[in-house]
């Protein structure tokens, strides 16, 4: 069948929208009505080349859609299945997803050139093949996808919003719940409320954090990070450092959680700076492979004992957490439809991402016609 998607056919330049011929789906794979689909900044990543990949390659790793095709025998889905796209594959054996660990599961290999598990691609236009971002590719308004990248949800949630727990909303929540430990009682600094940063709040929120200090130059972000949930908010990370010590009698926060749009290593030091002794940094922003984004104090680090974590999908596995957080979502106590600022044709994907830099946009969602 044919498809309309936004694609990126090298670093530097901007997304495309073009027609793509799009296999059927074999078997472990499903086709997919993309109905929504969220403008991460990770995509962005990929067009600037601050994180390089094969290109060319279909944009789009936060979605959501319904279940059209079922590829070969004993599937667990069927058509007119609701799914949620988790923007990591799950195999769910794996020695990593054995241990609880799948948001590592080794799956994410294919990751680097972006294609199906059985390395070949589905999209493809002039000879030539293109890739899926996340092996997802929800800027497409059908795709053909792994399985093991999709969380079956009840048919009765909006199937546009829900989109954003594949990867925004889980991976903030995680930063602060599962790698930040945010305990009753904490002080924890948040850096960059996008669309990661502020399920981040809500996270250190709803884990009973006593102050929670939202940190972002933009004054809007600050407007919608005090309605969920931060307790302070201030434009940088100098203020906030003096802040963090100021509620705390002098011992800093207990978690820095960073969440701008890319690493540096001037955030990474202001927020090694504004934790306690033994106190949590979590990197969860991302810049390129090649890039030295940390340089710090080793006798800090040492002599206070501070750590500083990685954190990939909010350190929490995928088919666990995409359906906790729209149980919270349900309960009411997780906020995402607040967190669509705009939504956007797939025609006008970078007048999105163009508003996501601009600072205007919480999450941008692209809603697809089809
Ligand atoms: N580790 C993971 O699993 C994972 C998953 C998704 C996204 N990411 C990464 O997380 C980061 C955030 O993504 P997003 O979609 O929320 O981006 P976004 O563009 O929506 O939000 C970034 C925010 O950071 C703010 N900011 C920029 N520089 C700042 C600074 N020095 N101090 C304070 N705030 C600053 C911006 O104003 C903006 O509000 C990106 O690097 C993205 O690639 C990581
Ligand atoms: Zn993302
Ligand atoms: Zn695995």
């Amino acid at each position: 069948m044919r498809t309309k998607a936004a694609v990126l056919r090298g670093i530097g330049s901007d997304w495309e929208i073009t027609e793509l011929e799009l296999d059927p789906p074999k078997a472990g794979e499903v086709l997919i009505r993309f109905t929504a689909a969220g403008l991460c900044h990770s995509d962005d990543h990929l067009r600037t080349g601050d994180i390089p990949v094969r290109y060319p390659i279909v944009g789009g790793h936060e979605g959501a859609g319904v279940v059209e095709e079922v590829g070969g025998e004993g599937s667990r889905f069927r058509p007119g299945d609701h799914v949620v796209c988790s923007f990591l594959p799950v195999c769910g054996h794996c020695r990593f997803c054995a241990r609880g660990m799948s948001n590592l599961c080794d799956m994410g290999a294919l990751l680097v050139k972006n294609y199906l598990p059985d390395h070949t691609y589905r999209f493809h236009a002039d000879g030539e093949d293109f890739g899926q971002m996340c092996v997802l590719g929800t800027f497409s308004q059908w795709g053909v996808v792994s399985e093991a990248s999709c969380v079956k949800v009840d048919e009765d949630l909006p199937l546009e919003t829900v989109a954003l727990v594949g990867c925004g909303v889980a991976t903030g929540w995680g930063t602060a719940v599962h790698a930040g430990d945010v305990r009753p009682g904490d002080t924890t600094v948040i850096y960059g409320i996008g669309g990661v940063g502020i399920n981040a709040v809500q996270g250190a929120a709803f884990a009973g954090a006593r102050n929670v200090i939202a940190v972002d130059p933009v004054p809007a972000k600050l407007a919608m990070a005090s309605k969920l949930g931060a307790t302070h908010t201030v434009a940088d990370a100098e203020t906030a450092r003096e802040l963090a010590r100021e509620l705390t009698r002098g011992v800093g926060a207990d978690q820095a959680l960073i969440t701008v749009g890319l690493l540096t290593d001037e955030i990474v030091a202001a927020a090694f700076a504004a934790v306690r002794k033994r106190g949590t940094v979590v990197v969860t922003a991302l810049a390129g492979p090649g890039k030295q984004t940390i340089a710090l104090p080793g006798s800090e680090l040492t002599l206070f004992e501070k750590r500083i974590v990685g954190s990939l999908f909010g350190s929490g596995n995928p088919f666990e957490e995409i359906p906790r957080m729209l149980e919270l979502y349900r309960a009411g106590r997780l906020k995402l439809d607040e967190l669509i600022t705009a939504r956007y044709r797939l025609e006008d994907v970078n007048q999105g991402y163009q508003d996501m830099l601009d600072g205007r946009n919480m999450r941008g969602l692209l809603v697809h016609e089809h």
